[in-house]
């Protein structure tokens, strides 16, 4: 697949669109929603899709933190298009997104079952297991 990688705007339709998406892959099968707090740095935050057709296939969110490092989270792919190179291609476009803006490294916390996506793609485990959102997650940084 070739989608297209691209940054949509906060509150825009394309923005509706990933929240679907955010809500079906990474909230309904942790039994969870999201808050107004959840929400609450979407408005500051980069927003990136991959789009084919203008449907949203993918996407994950850039948040730049106050003290200077980059953070990438809410990664999800529409179940039906995982496995096919649309989170490799977001993650891609994230990381010359955030070389560009001049940032040296990025991190996430990554959920214990995307461990070996973020491997696959130079990122490093740094510390032990911890909690969020009820399931065990690591924090991940790569250099850039
Ligand atoms: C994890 C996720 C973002 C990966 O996106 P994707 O489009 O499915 O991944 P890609 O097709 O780009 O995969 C790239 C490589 O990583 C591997 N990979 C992807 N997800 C994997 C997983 N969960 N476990 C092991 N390997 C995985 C693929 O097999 C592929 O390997 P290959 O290059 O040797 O074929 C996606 O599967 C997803 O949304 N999962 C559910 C939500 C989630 O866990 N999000 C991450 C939260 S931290």
């Amino acid at each position: 697949m070739h989608p297209s990688i691209r940054l949509f705007t906060y509150g825009s339709p394309d923005y509706l669109l990933s929240l679907i998406l955010r809500y079906k892959i990474l909230r309904i099968p942790l039994g969870l929603t999201y808050s107004a707090k959840d929400l609450e740095s979407d408005q500051s935050d980069f927003h990136i899709g991959a789009f084919e057709n203008e449907q949203l296939l993918g996407s994950l969110i850039l948040t730049l933190n106050k003290n200077n490092t980059i953070k990438m989270r809410q990664v999800a792919v529409d179940d039906t298009f995982q496995g096919k190179g649309i989170g490799s291609a977001l993650l891609q476009f994230s990381e010359t997104f955030a070389k560009l803006k001049g940032f040296e490294a990025i991190h996430c916390h990554a959920r214990k079952t995307a461990v070996p996506f973020y491997l696959k793609h130079g990122y490093t485990i740094v510390g032990d297991e911890f909690p969020e959102v009820n399931i065990p997650h690591f924090y991940m940084e790569k250099s850039l």
